[in-house]
């Protein structure tokens, strides 16, 4: 009888393939919303134009530096692109913590103690004269009306600074520098972690043309074509668009999947009711969805002898392993993310017009390289549900720095030309 009730509460988790391939329909559906200017305003997967234009051609070349925001680690690197035949990167970098205290506490804080980290960085390099070009990482939702301007549409993860959301936040950074009045840089590209993540491995295959996150949070990018990107002017060659898909569902689609427990999870989030569709598949919730399946079963008398412990109570739960729970949240997780992915490659295939598609796909974040199961089930399910799609899983191995880095050098020699 136990075993029933288990199961009972464990089924909402298995999906069946047709529920799967409802997943990729349905995401397809809200990426071309995302797209057509009517729908755009009210679209859940935004869709966002970063101005990233092509990807590397091996003729990138200088000294950059790159900040690497919203991730596990905030970076600052110091990254050196040689050109030509014998192209190579060379990065040097540190990790800087952020207190909880800065990521929740005001925008102000939050860009004096960035600027904190860069001007220790620097210091450390030997290099706080040099006016360097800078590209940054911010893994946000930014909109942006060139390369060197993102406006902050909203918070995600675990950040909620105030003040920050509809703001430039290239500007909070220049005026950060400005305060601390101790060195001077060029901020030259703002850059979403999928895309300095598909920059990152498209140095190595050409043929990289989609950037994909699995880590505390979750997210994709890929090449579109001109033509069908109806909020920015022009029809010729491709730009990247970063989707944040992590906001599918927010409309309500997906309900029909979501348990009590994703439920749960999102009410006791920094942002109800927003990033349904992350907060089932990236790393910063899967413990907490399973937290709060264990404190189900707990009350149901079906474990722990029906004592909910100190650290079941608590929030980020520590020690509490039982594999059941975290097998069916995580397989759920890898199943998802990979029906978001069909529908990607899918489009991507229509777009060229082929019967069958190569691509590459750069994959980084802690879930994707640490779980021992995730890659594979996303793998299965992009292979069931996009069977027409030869898709290679490249890991990026440099972070999404390398790749800001190489979009600087691309931006700083264009807006060179155009003086
Ligand atoms: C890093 C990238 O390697 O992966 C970051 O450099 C990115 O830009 C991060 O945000 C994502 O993974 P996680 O698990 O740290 O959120
Ligand atoms: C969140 C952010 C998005 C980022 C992703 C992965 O979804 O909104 O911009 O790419 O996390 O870090």
């Amino acid at each position: 009888a136990q075993r029933k009730e288990i199961d009972a509460v464990l089924e909402p988790f298995l999906l069946s393939p047709e529920t799967l391939r409802e997943v990729k329909n349905k995401m397809r559906t809200e990426l071309e919303y995302g797209l057509k200017r009517e729908t755009q305003g009210s679209a859940t997967v935004k869709m966002l134009p970063t101005y990233v234009c092509g990807t590397p051609d091996g003729t990138e070349k200088g000294k950059f530096l790159a900040l690497d925001l919203g991730g596990t680690n905030f970076r600052v690197l110091l990254v050196k692109i040689r050109s030509g035949r014998r192209k190579s990167v060379r990065m040097y970098n540190k990790i800087f913590a952020i207190p909880l205290e800065i990521m929740q506490g005001t925008g102000e804080e939050l860009f004096d103690h960035i600027v904190h980290c860069i001007a220790d960085f620097l210091e450390y390099m030997g290099i706080k004269g040099a006016r360097l070009p800078l590209g940054f990482t911010f893994s946000f939702p930014c909109k942006q009306a060139s390369i060197d301007k993102g406006t902050l549409v909203g918070w995600t993860k675990g950040f909620k600074a105030t003040d920050c959301e509809g703001e430039d936040v290239v500007d909070m950074l220049r005026e950060a520098i400005k305060r601390r009045n101790e060195f001077d840089l060029d901020i030259v590209a703002v850059v979403n972690d999928t895309v300095g993540t598909m920059m990152t491995c498209g140095y190595e295959d050409p043929n990289c043309e989609i950037g994909l996150i699995a880590g505390t949070g979750s997210n994709v990018c890929y090449m579109e074509d001109m033509k069908n990107i109806e909020i920015v002017e022009g029809n010729e060659g491709k730009m990247c668009i970063n989707t944040e898909w992590g906001g599918f569902g927010d409309n309500g689609c997906i309900d029909n999947i979501r348990t009590e427990y994703d439920k749960e999870v999102d009410e006791g989030s920094l942002n109800p009711g927003k990033q349904r569709y992350e907060k089932m598949t990236s790393g910063m919730y899967l413990g907490e969805i399973v937290r709060q399946i264990l404190i189900d079963l707990t009350k149901r008398g079906l474990l722990f002898r029906g004592q909910i412990s100190e650290s079941l109570r608590k929030r980020d739960l520590h020690g509490l392993n039982p594999q059941e729970v975290c097998g069916a949240v995580s397989r759920r997780a890898a199943q998802l993310c990979g029906a978001g992915l069909a529908a990607i490659v899918e489009k991507k295939r229509e777009n060229r017009g082929v019967e069958h598609l190569q691509i590459t796909v750069g994959v980084d974040g802690t879930l994707y390289k640490l779980h021992p199961h995730f890659s594979r089930v996303l793998q299965e399910t992009v292979k069931e549900l996009a069977p027409w799609c030869d898709v290679t899983f490249m890991l990026s191995e440099d972070g999404s720095g390398k790749g800001a880095a190489l979009i600087t050098a691309v931006a700083k020699r264009l807006r060179n030309i155009d003086k």
